[in-house]
């Protein structure tokens, strides 16, 4: 295996403006999903890859709260580093500013506003983290495809093109906010150009990828749910969803503890220690009974 260890982003930047009020003076992606923070469920998704080594992104306000959360991973095995993004100049600049910290690894960058659910996710996950070079985004069906990053597939089930918030759209299939890159992604983002919005489009880079035929879409079968958390309804969907399942199933869902423990990234000691952290909640419990 010659192939550098894929390192992870967490995008969580932006204004968050559709949740205004209650984003006016904090990150949407610290706001809670039903039990916990929302930055923790594509923590989550990026560990279940197998991702241990992450950088998030956030605004010069933001960002000390992300880290005061965060700190330094270890109690989770992992190792976060830190990185500012002064202006929401686009999705597409986490590629730019993560290249000092990508060093030439592969990467997969996670919105922190995305929520992703489901039995089979781990498989697709790693059927994505066995493609060495090129790209992979994921799919899934929306019924407003208006608003996102249309992907249109020919005969053979490839993609052809992706068009941002087409008034047209090929499909119902949108592009998600998980994108697995190889090396060459941050020097791609470097030589986008701002789009008529003022945004490195990530839709941009993903296209640059796609006309090298090195673009693979992978859509998500039934039972695999991608949530979005942008509006005041969806995120109290979000959350409705979210407590249905752990009440139902009695596991947690989003948790970097209960995933670090099942990896053996930490002990029982560790986890025991992050659960006392959490008080006497239902999370705490939930931790006490995995451990
Ligand atoms: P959006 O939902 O497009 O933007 P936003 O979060 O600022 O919200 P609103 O439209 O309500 O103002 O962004 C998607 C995700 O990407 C979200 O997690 C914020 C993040 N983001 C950045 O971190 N930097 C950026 O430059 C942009 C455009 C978004």
């Amino acid at each position: 295996m010659t192939e550098r260890k894929r390192k992870g982003i967490i995008l969580a930047g932006g204004t968050g403006s559709r949740l205004f009020p209650a984003t006016l003076s904090v990150s949407k992606q610290l706001l809670p999903v039903y039990d916990k923070p929302m930055v923790w469920y594509p923590l989550s998704t990026l560990m279940q890859a197998g991702i241990r080594e992450i950088l998030v992104i956030s605004s010069p306000r933001d960002l000390p709260r992300f880290r005061d959360l965060l700190g330094d991973g270890s109690q989770w095995g992992l190792r976060l580093s830190y990185c500012v993004q002064k202006t929401p100049a686009g999705l597409a600049e986490a590629l730019v500013l993560g290249e000092s910290f990508l060093d030439g690894a592969p990467s997969a960058l996670i919105l922190g506003d995305n929520l992703f659910y489901g039995a089979g996710l781990r498989g697709i996950l790693e059927e994505a983290l066995e493609q060495e070079s090129g790209a992979t985004v994921f799919a899934a069906r929306v019924r407003d495809p208006n608003r996102y990053g249309i992907v249109e597939f020919d005969e053979n089930g490839r993609a052809r093109s992706i068009v941002e918030k087409p008034e047209h759209p090929a499909s119902s299939w949108a592009v998600t906010g998980l994108y697995f890159y190889d090396e060459r992604a941050p020097s791609f983002a470097k030589e986008l150009r701002p789009s008529a919005r003022g945004e490195l489009e990530i839709t941009d880079l993903n296209c640059r990828y796609l006309e090298e035929g090195a673009l693979s879409v992978i859509r998500f079968p039934r039972g695999i749910a991608w949530l979005d958390t942008g509006t005041v309804e969806s995120l109290l969907e979000a959350s409705e969803y979210i407590a249905a399942v752990q009440n139902r199933e009695g596991l947690l869902v989003g948790s970097p503890d209960a995933i670090a423990y099942e990896e053996g990234w930490i002990s029982r000691e560790t986890l025991i220690r992050n659960a006392g952290r959490c008080g006497k909640t239902e999370y705490a419990r939930l931790l006490r009974s995995l451990a």
